[in-house]
């Protein structure tokens, strides 16, 4: 008897459960359709359906087979609907043995019936745990990433014949026991402790580490601006196993997790200047996460800032505020989170010597302009750190001085962190730079004096109500990092002075 069989699709990180239903009708000797709004892989996954139940030696159906895909208004896209097809049609044929109301398939076929993975498994899971599904059958090849959410249990299945043994109860499939997720020491990338002097870049790196605040780094060629930003990584705190499983969706849904089951360093992205608006948003016909969503709960790392295309800056600044990024389609619009950590360097002028002691600068007052205006305005109020990397002379970059190394700084950073774990606990953000107005009244308490230096230099710099908000902020993890309950006169002072550093 034609069984209803359950299976999902996905919408960015949207889920929704599908119905597949085959159906034999009169005439039309092995003609197959299927119908609810499929895209062209649908279109596909007929061959391979039919060619996957020749390849295990059941003949298809001599009549007219519809295969329906319900609900009709969800656009079903990607190849993971070939595997619930299949088992509808030999639904036809055989008695299959299981509860088909708690039991979902997901999965592509190749024409030898073989299972090829999918993407965004997990999301799927975690979504079907949460309306009580039983267990899902899919590819081998995903069922590591399934069974890092509990509570449900995994069939890793390796070709259609096995399926067809397991629900015909000839051969069992063995169901993946649990297993306990253990993060292994992540490798130093880039020690700090490699990188010579620049005690103030080092300082301005921790704070926008332990608070997740945006930094911008300029400098002279040479001075060490993209090393420092490359070595950021290696002093961020370490991510739990929420923070984990929310990277790991993404990735999934990217097809960017490989043989890995689970993200555990915090990522690290630079696309390029010249990469596409859709690389770095995200996009295409079936939206995938782009860079910046890519760079969720990391480091969104912008070389040569004033390169890129004044588009993608001006799009960056919704995913700044919000941590997600809308990516809207004629048909529907997907959302991604995007909570990312903007890090950024830039030349202080186009040859690079502005302000330099050794070397005179030849840009014209227009080039000049042109160059820092790319960055005025809405970016630059979204940057809470300015801080400059002046060039090392020789002699300090051969010296043997010992520099503090990447882990003790991290232990810092991770106290920091802790302490605003704890003061957010039952707020649902985890950092000092998602604070809101209302979580800054009742966070960053100024006694008068530094209230008004504060009132003072945000009037004198022309600086908007968002940067005296971002100023709040880094002040508020720099007393973190001393573990201070209150923030004091110095620390919005050093926080100010962040703030001050370029174009004002
Ligand atoms: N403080 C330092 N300690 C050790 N090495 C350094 C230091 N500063 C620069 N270097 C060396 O100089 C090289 C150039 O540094 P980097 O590429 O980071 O410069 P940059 O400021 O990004 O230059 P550009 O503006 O041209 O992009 C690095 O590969 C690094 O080896
Ligand atoms: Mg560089």
């Amino acid at each position: 008897m034609p069984e209803k069989i359950l299976s999902a699709g996905l919408m960015g990180l949207k889920v929704q459960l599908v119905e597949v239903e085959a159906d034999v009708g009169g005439g039309d000797l092995g003609l197959f359709s299927i119908v609810g709004l499929p895209d062209k892989a649908i279109f596909e996954s007929k061959e391979r359906v039919r060619s996957a139940i020749k390849s295990i030696g059941v003949q298809f159906h001599r009549r007219k087979i519809v295969v329906n895909l319900a609900p009709a208004d969800f656009k079903k896209q990607g190849p993971g609907y070939d595997l619930p097809i299949a088992v509808s049609i030999l639904s036809i044929h055989y008695d299959l043995a299981e509860d088909f109301e708690k039991a979902v398939f997901i999965g592509e076929l190749s024409l030898n019936g073989d299972l090829r993975p999918v993407r965004g498994i997990l999301s799927i899971v975690d979504y079907l745990k949460k309306i009580k599904i039983e267990k899902i059958y899919l590819p081998q090849q995903n069922s590591f990433e399934a069974k890092l959410i509990k509570g449900i249990k995994v069939f890793p299945v390796r070709n259609l014949k096995e399926l067809f043994y397991h629900l015909k109860r000839k051969k069992m499939i063995n169901e993946l026991a649990d297993f306990k997720v253990v993060f292994p020491k992540v490798d130093n990338f880039f020690d700090m402790k490699n990188i010579k002097g620049q005690r103030q870049a080092k300082r301005a790196l921790e704070i926008a580490a332990a608070g997740s605040h945006n930094i911008l780094l300029f400098g002279p060629p040479g001075s060490g601006k993209t090393i420092l930003a490359k070595s950021l990584v290696s002093i961020l705190p370490s991510l739990n196993l929420e923070e984990s499983l929310e990277i790991t969706k993404i990735y999934s849904i990217a097809g960017r997790l490989g043989q890995k089951s689970l993200i555990f360093k915090r990522p690290f992205r630079s696309p390029h200047h010249t990469s596409s608006s859709a690389s770095i948003l995200g996009g295409g016909a079936w939206p995938r996460p782009g860079e910046i969503s890519l760079a969720h709960r990391g480091i969104l790392f912008l070389d040569e800032l004033p390169e890129f295309s004044r588009s993608v800056l001006e799009n960056l600044r919704q995913p700044l505020e919000e941590g997600l990024v809308n990516i809207c389609r004629t048909s529907n619009s997907v959302v991604f989170p995007a909570r990312f950590m903007l890090v950024s360097a830039m030349n202080p002028c186009p040859c690079g010597y502005l302000g330099d002691k050794n070397k005179k600068c030849i840009c014209s007052p227009g080039q000049l302009l042109n160059y820092q205006k790319k960055i005025s305005g809405p970016i630059s109020d979204r940057i809470d750190i300015f801080i400059e990397v002046p060039r090392v002379n020789f002699n300090n970059l051969i010296r043997r001085d010992l520099e503090e190394s990447s882990i003790e700084i991290k232990k810092r950073v991770e106290k920091a962190k802790n302490i605003q774990l704890e003061r957010f606990k039952s707020l649902n953000i985890f950092t000092n730079n998602e604070m809101n107005i209302e979580h800054l009244k009742k966070f960053c308490f100024l006694d008068k004096l530094t209230e008004q230096l504060l009132r003072e230099v945000v009037d004198k710099l022309s600086l908007s109500a968002r940067s005296y908000f971002r100023v709040l902020r880094v002040a508020r993890t720099i007393a973190d990092l001393a573990g201070n309950e209150e923030i004091s006169f110095h620390d919005v002072a050093e926080a100010l002075q962040y703030k001050a550093q370029l174009g004002n």
